[in-house]
């Protein structure tokens, strides 16, 4: 029984997070790329990548072609924008028709619309199991021990899995 997660992260924070799940080699991972990477600056990211989100924009990716069917399991995850998921995680649920998988999600963000992101990454991922979710607060800048118990209890569904 194998695992992937598959995730996009501009700042590094669902990177953390997929790194701190994938430390146990338990999963494979794959970060999702854009052509054009969204800019970071202050004011340019809001800007870019807040428009791109809203708009439903579906950026091209650098990304090989992910052999998704050969997992069990599929952990999806990236930042929340603009109360959604970011455009590289649209590209990925729109390319690839997922199915007959045990699904987890994870949203990253600064504080809310996780749950709406949830709710649209379920319409495109209607004929899997939904396992669970999780979120997390900013993890590289905010520390929350609740952090380290929800990576254990991913480990641990990762495990029951194979
Ligand atoms: C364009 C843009 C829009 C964002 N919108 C939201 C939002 O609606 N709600 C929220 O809590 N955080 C929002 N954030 C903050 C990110 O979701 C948060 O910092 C996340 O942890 C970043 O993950 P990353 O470092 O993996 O890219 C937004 C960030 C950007 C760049």
């Amino acid at each position: 029984m194998k695992t992937a997660i598959i995730y996009y992260s501009l700042e590094g924070n669902m990177d953390s997070i997929a790194q701190k799940i994938g430390s146990a080699h338990t999963a494979d991972l794959y970060r999702l790329i854009p052509q054009k990477e969204y800019p970071t600056g202050r004011i340019s990211k809001y800007f870019w990548a807040g428009k791109s989100a809203t708009f439903g924009e579906k950026p091209k990716l650098v990304n090989e072609t992910i052999d998704w069917e050969k997992y069990d399991t599929l952990i999806i995850g990236g930042p929340v924008w603009a109360g959604t998921f970011a455009p590289p995680i649209h590209t990925f649920l729109k390319d690839y028709s997922i199915r007959g998988k045990q699904i987890i999600l994870i949203a990253t963000h600064a504080g809310g619309g996780a749950d709406k992101c949830f709710a649209k990454m379920k319409e495109y991922l209607k004929d899997n199991v939904i396992v669970e979710t999780f979120q997390f607060v900013n993890p590289l800048t905010v520390k929350d021990p609740g952090t380290d118990k929800s990576i254990e209890k991913i480990q641990k569904l990762i495990a029951r899995e194979r």
